[in-house]
């Protein structure tokens, strides 16, 4: 186990190998599952736990600490922080399960465990380990409705559980690089976006309220200066998106690409940053990434016994389920003889706070009139966005 500040260790599993979270999302750089242990002067805290997958691993770590565990902190009780619970309730029968009243009745509907095994904490409730005392802090919807941070109040050390990771293995010390940064991106963007004005709020209370001076999450490395973390939430939970447009694109024949290239081309030389998502040969992630502060969505679809394509469907559904904070939508496309692009899609946007633009849909290969179409539309994109400032 490694010390991160007096008597607080890592005692997480790195997991570089995996390559897919919630068997949806690739994940380029592996990911950790964190879990810190806590030795006050009288009791000790284990902070989260591990993942059903790593759990001899978790549990061989854990196993050279002989004093004991008082308490199990349960900061959140989805499967990758809880799955260890049974076997060290087993292993240490007098701890206590500290939680919030919500994650417990998830915890109890997860591993069935008996009601007696809970302390169930309120916002700002203290417990003391003796020369340490931990401060809990209700934080729902970052991204579950149980979620708390832990604060030990002595070592201004706070942790977040999921909130400010990254799926990034390998980094105990969270790098400040920009490569790292972008693995915390895409993590903000395919697991917090939807709960943008939570992760906002967030971020103030924790700079202007809690002032940690180390911010240990359980995904990802530990975050020795916590504006670096900070800094990027507040820009991308930022209320304004910016100019910069995202085409997201599926194309059987090469027509749709044909179309979605040329509108990136034309929005580009207008000023608009453009991130085209081929979302079959790229990954989700980088689409959600790309999402995080784009102004525009245009969806390009093929189409497939007279439907969408299913990968359009799908880019579109994981652009509405994360709630991107895009403010205009259009759609482009080409078909071979008939059916019905737009029902499908639109069907999938209820969740996005959009204006449709025009949709360009073409039979067979783009003509002239189709380029002087996705003129006006590039040109429309760019001044909706002037219009709203970005
Ligand atoms: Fe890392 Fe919501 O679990």
């Amino acid at each position: 186990m490694k010390e991160i500040k007096n008597n607080i260790y890592y005692c997480g599993v790195q997991d570089p190998d995996r390559r897919l979270f919630d068997e949806l999302i690739p994940l380029p750089h592996g990911t950790s599952y964190n879990s810190y242990l806590i030795k006050g002067s009288e009791k000790t805290a284990l902070v989260d736990t591990s993942y059903s997958k790593t759990l001899q691993e978790f549990m061989h770590c854990l196993s050279g600490d002989t004093a004991g565990i008082d308490y199990i902190i349960a900061n959140h009780g989805e499967g990758d922080h809880t799955s260890a619970l049974r076997t060290l309730l087993e292993l240490y029968p007098k701890a206590l399960i500290v939680t919030s009243a919500k994650c417990k009745e998830i915890l109890i509907d997860a591993y069935s465990i008996d009601d007696a095994k809970f302390l169930v904490v309120s916002n700002k409730e203290r417990l003391s380990l003796g020369d340490k005392t931990l401060e809990f802090h209700l934080a729902p919807f970052v991204h579950w409705p149980d979620t708390m941070f832990t604060y030990v109040i002595e070592d201004k050390v706070l942790f977040t559980c999921d909130y400010l990771g990254a799926h990034y293995a390998g980094a105990f010390w969270a790098p400040e690089t920009p490569e790292y940064l972008e693995g915390a991106r895409r993590y903000y963007a395919e697991i917090m976006m939807p709960f943008r004005t939570h992760c906002q709020k967030y971020v103030t209370k924790i700079e202007e309220g809690i002032k940690p001076e180390i911010i240990a999450p359980s995904h990802g490395g530990v975050y020795q200066n916590p504006s670096f973390i900070l800094n990027a939430y507040r820009e991308w939970t930022a209320d304004n998106p910016k100019n910069k447009a995202v085409i997201a694109y599926v194309s059987m024949y090469g027509n749709t690409g044909t179309m979605a290239k040329y509108l990136a081309k034309k929005l580009t030389e207008l000023g608009v940053e453009t991130e085209l998502c081929d979302i079959v040969k790229g990954d989700l992630g980088d689409l959600a990434s790309a999402l995080v502060d784009s102004a525009t969505i245009v969806l390009g679809a093929s189409m497939v016994l007279a439907n969408p394509h299913p990968c359009a469907v799908l880019g579109i559904y994981i652009t509405n389920v994360l709630r991107a904070n895009v403010k205009f939508f259009s759609l482009i496309g080409s078909y071979g003889w008939g059916g019905n692009l737009t029902g499908k899609i639109e069907e999938n946007i209820n969740g996005l706070k959009v204006e449709k633009l025009d949709y360009i849909i073409v039979k067979g290969a783009p003509k002239d009139e189709t380029y002087a179409e996705l003129d006006k539309l590039a040109n429309t994109i760019a001044e909706k966005h002037k219009k709203i400032g970005v």
